[in-house]
């Protein structure tokens, strides 16, 4: 105990203990340092569920923490600091930051985290590819979360790398297979060459007996859903109809979603808006899982077709057949089909023993993931030989991407040009017809075209700028490497165009990810705590101080990454690699030297291509080959962020005008191109720049999306509601129900429809009638049941006296409860009023996002100890770690009391349309609402920039 104590606080530099600014504070503060850290749960049952000890919550966040701790939510959302300007305590104590109120706030949430993050790390990686038996049993000595290779990783006999590889001999890639990223994702662990690549099973983050829960295959699932869930019950159309619809206060100027003719700027369509969030931040994410996981397999499913419900709903707690009469009312449809989910694996998995409690070695089912799952841009560059055939190369430059000129607008932008389209010969759907080409083209909109377009100019700005280096340089050393020739440089003039081409790719993808990391998700978590954590996974928590960087690093990985000891491979480097942080981790390496020669800024890097410790080294997967779980698919189902139209506005008219309500649906499909090609990227950037995006809550879903036509289906209707079907899919892929589905995350469970309720909000408030209107609409259908205490209904959580949960869930034998198990986990994060502050998502999707966020960093060679000159370049190191060729470049103002360089994604928006200087000159985060005034610390209120004050989005009265 003493050492994680010691340790803990070395690794993060975080004094909490100390003096406080009122006597009950200090007094607190005094407790906590005698109570000392809480210790790392060695079982799920301890674990810390972000709940802290009174002393804990009061040193951090005085009364208001305390008064937190009695719901079911996390306590860090109340400690000073955590949100906007309101609740910072005092700044500085006897000059020392740390230990003022703020700084014991803010160092306390990251220290939450970080607990956080290692109890997920060792107790919800659970992998189904067939790893998992060695993971809980170990294997030669080692302990299972430290395993770092796996027979299960290895390519198969005939697959085409098999002899390249090593065959049936020891695997490891080398050669050609380990310069870039490959187009199936294979070799990116060079001793496991199958690892994420492509159609390998997605994973687990719940225990495999909690999946699929309407099985009834154990005990524990039949005792907490009896016999309720079904694939289609409760009704999955009823819950998008009742739970999930935009109220309109003027229907006939929405048209469910399709606007006005001629896209006029009259047409209307309400929705809750999230005043710190734009629509580009939308379709960033959706651009996101597009490169992140499939289902699919070229836009469709299994072969066979099944209905989707609005056929039944519970009344009086029993089901009840849906009338023609309520039909119309709801506005579904009996008549729409929908082809099934693919499945890998169906039958009974095998099971294991240790120390007498049963395992099973996967979950019931499995399905696969049909993309790469590293974070390689394969939306944009291909994923399989099929996809690979719709990116579309420039003939004159094969290092290019092929962009063609439209037309005559204006804007310096414009000569870059824009994709071209999908041809006959190319494979494709037929609902795909007249879309620009592009590797991944399903769900395609105006909001996708945007970034395919956006980036693949930034990938040919990035060869321009190659080609201007080697023109320069001829003979200059380019940084690349051949592995068979690792001595030999190769200079800018031999670089060949494939290899400019992946070279590219390499940096793109860098760029998307540290954009993601270091811009999309502080804001999307707005608030100072996340701005830390998140910059500390990208850059670190020390990356001031170098040479203490360089003794982590080195701790990190030559020390802990090696080690058999699951605490060492998992907590440990878990903990310490927050010093230097995960992206460039074992980029370099020294000499064994002293301990202090670790600090001297002169030593060598002796890091070489030819030295697959070094090549490999900076990568752990914690003892669970990497690919995304199916839990975190289901905190994806963002669709509720999209707007039913965009706001368009043109930036070289008077971009405070809006000219037209475009709806997305004009957009969809192959209708995107037109919308492209006739307005302009520019113009869609500040568009969907300045407008809000649809805050993640119930009743909030685009009408467009529950009306969506599909005529690839043939069904009756030839449409779908793709939010009944975002519970059917988690329904058939078996994901536990949000109760479960919490515990299993090591969150507080909830023990009735009413816990939903934000305990912060006045009673009587309009906002809290309306939050209790919508529990009734959940109690209604999801209903009730009469509780039987001798049911126990779960192995990952105990009562807070060490009992059995059951089902009574605290309320005495015989009473009443809510169906709350039974609620889909889709509809429970979006029902999840109370949130930290600045949180576009709710705790629930923050913590899948925690741990899966980290890994898919942790886990990837590209990110960590291969960010290398030998396959990025060293014009590509720059570009990644500047933001772009000419340098750092720094923001003039500061914001929320940090000095940062101008954004990553702020940089590619200047570099590919110079046009938007000025729109974006007062834009510090390009996800933040480009007109709004960021004002003060946090602050989320909706208040134009200078400049901006005629915007008629800044007008509206209501929130709506
Ligand atoms: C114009 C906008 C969009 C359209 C037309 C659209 C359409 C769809 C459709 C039809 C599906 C169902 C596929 C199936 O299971 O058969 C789907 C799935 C999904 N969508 Fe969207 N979507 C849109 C925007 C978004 C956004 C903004 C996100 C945010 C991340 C998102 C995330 C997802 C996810 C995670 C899935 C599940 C994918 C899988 O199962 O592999 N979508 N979408």
């Amino acid at each position: 105990m003493k050492t994680l104590n010691r340790s803990l606080l070395l690794a993060t530099s975080l004094v909490l203990s100390g003096c406080s600014d009122s006597p009950g504070d200090l007094f607190a503060c005094a407790r906590l340092a005698v109570q000392g850290f809480r210790p790392i749960a060695d079982e799920r049952a301890q674990r810390f569920e972000s709940k802290v000890r009174e002393a804990t919550a009061r040193c951090r966040g005085g009364d208001r923490a305390v008064a937190g701790r009695a719901v079911p939510w996390i306590d860090w959302q109340n400690y000073w600091g955590a949100g906007d300007s309101s609740t910072r305590g005092a700044e500085s104590l006897f000059g020392f930051r740390h230990l003022s109120a703020n700084g014991r706030g803010i160092d306390g949430v990251l220290l939450d985290l970080e607990y956080s993050r290692i109890e997920l790390i060792k107790f919800n990686l659970l992998d189904n590819a067939g790893t998992y038996r060695d993971y809980v049993l170990g294997r030669g000595g080692a302990d299972g979360p430290a395993l770092k290779v796996w027979p299960e990783m290895r390519l198969p006999a005939g697959h085409p790398q098999y002899g390249a590889v090593g065959g049936d001999g020891a695997q490891l890639c080398q050669g050609d297979l380990i310069r870039a990223r490959t187009l199936t994702g294979i070799c990116n662990d060079i001793r496991n060459p199958l690892m994420g690549s492509i159609t390998t099973p997605f994973a687990r983050n719940v225990t495999f007996d909690a999946t699929f829960p309407d099985l009834g295959k154990n005990e524990l699932a039949r005792n907490r859903h009896g016999d309720r869930l079904g694939l289609l019950q409760p009704d999955p159309q009823v819950i998008s109809r009742r739970l999930f619809t935009r109220e309109q206060s003027e229907p006939d100027k929405c048209r469910d979603g399709r606007g006005l003719p001629d896209q006029s700027a009259d047409a209307h369509c309400d929705y809750l808006k999230a005043p710190f969030f734009n629509v580009l931040a939308a379709f960033w994410i959706q651009f996101m899982t597009h490169d992140w996981f499939s289902h699919l397999e070229e836009g469709r499913n299994a072969p066979d077709m099944m209905a989707v419900g609005c056929a039944s709903q519970r009344v009086g707690n029993v089901e009840t057949p849906l009338t023609p009469e309520q039909v119309a009312k709801l506005g579904c449809r009996p008549d729409d089909r929908m082809d099934r989910t693919f499945l890998a694996e169906d039958g009974d998995p095998a099971t294991f023993t240790r120390d007498g409690r049963p395992y099973l070695t996967r979950a019931y089912k499995t399905t696969r993931n049909t993309v790469t799952a590293w974070w390689d841009a394969s939306q944009v560059y291909g994923y399989d030989a099929t996809s690979r055939r719709r990116v579309k190369r420039d003939p004159a430059d094969p290092a290019k991407l092929s962009l063609v000129a439209i037309g005559e607008r204006k804007g310096e932008g414009e000569r870059l040009g824009y994709l071209p389209l999908l041809e006959a010969g190319d494979p494709m759907n037929p609902q795909w017809a007249g879309q620009e080409a592009a590797a991944f083209p399903d769900n395609w909109s105006i909001g996708i075209s945007f970034f395919h377009n956006l980036f693949a100019r930034e990938h040919n700005l990035f060869v321009d700028a190659f080609r201007k280096q080697a023109a320069a340089t001829p003979d200059a050393d380019s940084g690349l490497r051949n592995p068979a020739r690792p001595a030999a440089p190769i200079a800018y003039k031999d670089v060949s165009p494939d290899e400019l081409f992946e070279a590219g790719r390499l940096v793109v993808s860098a760029e998307i990810a540290k954009i993601h990391t270091t811009e999309w998700t502080p804001q999307l978590l707005y608030d100072e705590p996340l701005y830390v954590g998140m910059n500390g996974n990208w850059h670190g928590l020390v990356r001031h101080f170098p040479g203490l960087e360089r003794a982590l690093d080195k701790l990190v990985v030559g020390t802990y990454g090696k080690s058999a000891r699951a605490k060492d491979a998992t907590q440990w480097y878990s903990v310490f690699a927050s010093g230097p942080g995960i992206f460039g981790l074992g980029s370099h390496r020294y000499d064994g030297q002293p301990p202090f020669a670790r600090f001297d800024p002169k030593q060598k890097d002796i890091w070489s291509v030819d030295n697959p410790d070094h090549v490999n080294g900076g990568v752990n997967h914690f003892g669970s080959p990497f690919n995304f779980p199916e839990e975190f698919v289901t905190v994806y189902r963002l669709h509720a962020m999209v707007p039913d139209l965009i706001e368009y506005r043109e930036w070289d008219g008077d971009p405070n005008a809006i000219r037209n309500q475009v709806p997305v649906v004009d957009t969809a499909r192959g209708k995107a191109t037109d919308a492209m090609r006739r307005r302009g990227l520019a113009n869609w950037a500040v568009s969907m720049g300045r407008q809000r995006l649809g805050l993640l809550t119930l009743q909030n879903s685009p009408l467009f999306l529950q009306n969506l036509d599909m005529p690839r289906l043939g069904s009756a209707t030839g449409r779908i509601d793709v939010v009944a079907l975002d519970l059917i899919r988690d329904r058939e892929r078996g994901v536990p129900r949000f109760n479960e589905f919490r515990r299993q995350y090591g969150l507080r469970q909830l023990t009735s429809f009413d816990d939903f309720i934000d305990p912060r909000l006045p009673a009587g408030s309009p906002e809290r009638q309306r939050q209790g209107k919508i529990i009734g609409t959940l109690r209604e259908i999801y209903g009730q049941h009469r509780c039987d205490a001798s049911k126990v209904i779960t192995a990952a959580q105990l009562n807070a006296d060490g009992s059995r949960i059951n089902d009574c869930l605290g309320r005495p034998n015989g009473s009443m409860v809510d169906n709350v198990e039974d609620v889909d986990t889709v509809v429970g994060w979006q029902a999840e009023f109370a949130r930290p502050h600045g949180f576009a998502i709710s705790e629930t999707q923050f913590h899948v996002f925690i741990l899966n966020a980290s890994r898919r960093l942790f886990s990837d060679r590209f990110f960590t100890s291969s960010f290398r000159p030998e396959f990025y370049t060293h014009l590509g190191v720059r570009w990644v770690t500047d933001n772009g060729p000419d340098g750092p470049v720094m923001e003039k103002r500061s914001s929320n009391g940090h000095d940062d360089p101008v954004s990553p994604l702020k940089r590619v928006l200047l570099r590919t349309m110079p046009e938007l200087g000025p729109e974006l000159a007062q834009v510090v985060n390009a996800f933040d609402p480009w007109a709004r005034d960021r004002g003060a610390y946090y602050t989320l209120t909706w208040k134009a920039r200078p400049g901006a004050e005629a915007d008629p989005a800044f007008r509206e009265v209501k929130p709506r």
